[in-house]
């Protein structure tokens, strides 16, 4: 069946000028101009079905901007297809536009010198909104967003996380049954990003909008979607629950233990132990393969060999098991 999101095979690259340097350089780019490709987007392909929220993350410079912009048609990929809600985004931008929204955290849509409301009233003339939509929606996402107080200020004299707010109500005016957000937290703080997570979560829930959510911060990720997709130099290398991530890649756990003496640990028969770690006083961490077995077979030689006040089993976060991933550690 087709999704209602289907991305194919998609590539996308630029061309950036290459400049030889000082005078005789620059001369020669004048005549012969060289440059170098850049592959931002390498054959990724994914589907998202209506009404799912999936979190697109990546390092800087992975590809996630560019992969919104193909989606929202204001790219056009190299290589593959794209089709939303039955559009080519790309071709069919006009039809296509009002059926989406688009936030991009690094750039604003309101007109800066004019009072919030009057770009609202605004982008309400250019969409066609019917009144009534219009008003629906604007007090909702007001209240929602808690953005009584500064509607009708300049948008210069906004923090960055209202200024954040009233693009993410822009965006929003025409009821869009999808939604890319790219980087809508960066730089906020965290009560904004507080507000601007639950928005979404809530959005989501009640509206059944299909969300896109690009981020550096793996927190708003974990807070509002089920769904991960990681993007590395253009590629995709996952595409799953945030909890298969842990299934995945998070192949350690650790065991702290607070011991009711000082023992010296001896080595345990058929447990492999990776470290034991000196925490401070009596208490000992032990980090071990993932799996159920071992941690049974550990749990039960401590409790039955020496005396054990506390014992605590924890999993590596998910921030970390992603920056050893970004960083080549697991695969
Ligand atoms: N307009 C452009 N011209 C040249 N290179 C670009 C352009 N846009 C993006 N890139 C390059 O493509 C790669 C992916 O960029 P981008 O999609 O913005 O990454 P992300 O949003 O994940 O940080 C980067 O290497 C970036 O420098
Ligand atoms: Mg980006």
């Amino acid at each position: 069946m087709e999704q209602f999101i289907e991305v194919k095979h998609v590539s996308k690259s630029f061309k950036i000028s290459k400049r030889a340097k000082g005078i005789p350089g620059t001369i020669a780019n004048l005549l012969v101009p060289k440059y170098e490709k850049k592959q931002a987007v390498q054959d990724v392909s994914f589907s998202i079905a209506q009404g799912e929220m999936v979190g697109f993350i990546g390092p800087n410079g992975a590809g996630k901007s560019t992969t919104i912009k193909m989606l929202s048609g204001i790219l056009y990929p190299d290589a593959g297809e794209i089709k939303v809600n039955g559009y080519i985004p790309y071709k069919q931008r006009r039809e296509y536009v009002g059926s989406i929204g688009v936030v991009f955290g690094q750039k604003s849509q309101l007109q800066w010198d004019l009072p919030v409301i009057d770009s609202f009233e605004l982008l309400k003339a250019i969409y066609r909104i019917p009144e009534a939509t219009y008003r629906k929606n604007l007090n909702r996402f007001m209240e929602m967003l808690d953005m009584v107080e500064f509607i009708n200020r300049p948008v210069r004299q906004l923090s960055l996380g209202q200024r954040m707010r009233a693009d993410i109500v822009a965006a929003l005016l025409h009821s869009p049954k999808i939604v890319f957000f790219d980087e809508p937290t960066i730089g906020v703080d965290v009560v904004g990003k507080e507000k601007i997570r639950s928005f979404i979560r809530e959005l989501n829930a009640e509206d059944k909008v299909s969300m896109i959510f690009t981020t550096h911060d793996m927190q708003d990720i974990e807070k509002t979607c089920n769904r991960l997709i990681i993007i590395d130099k253009g590629a995709k290398i996952y595409d799953g629950s945030i909890f298969g991530i842990r299934e995945k890649y998070g192949t350690t756990r650790q065991l702290d233990v607070e011991f009711s003496e000082n023992y010296t640990v001896e080595p345990i028969q058929n447990v492999e132990v990776k470290e034991l770690n000196e925490l401070d006083g009596r208490k000992k961490r032990f980090i071990f393969e993932n799996t159920q077995v071992q941690i049974d077979a550990l749990m039960n030689h401590l409790l039955q060999n020496y005396g054990i006040r506390d014992i605590n089993v924890s999993e590596p976060e998910i921030e970390s098991i992603i920056g050893k991933i970004y960083a080549g550690e697991v695969c």
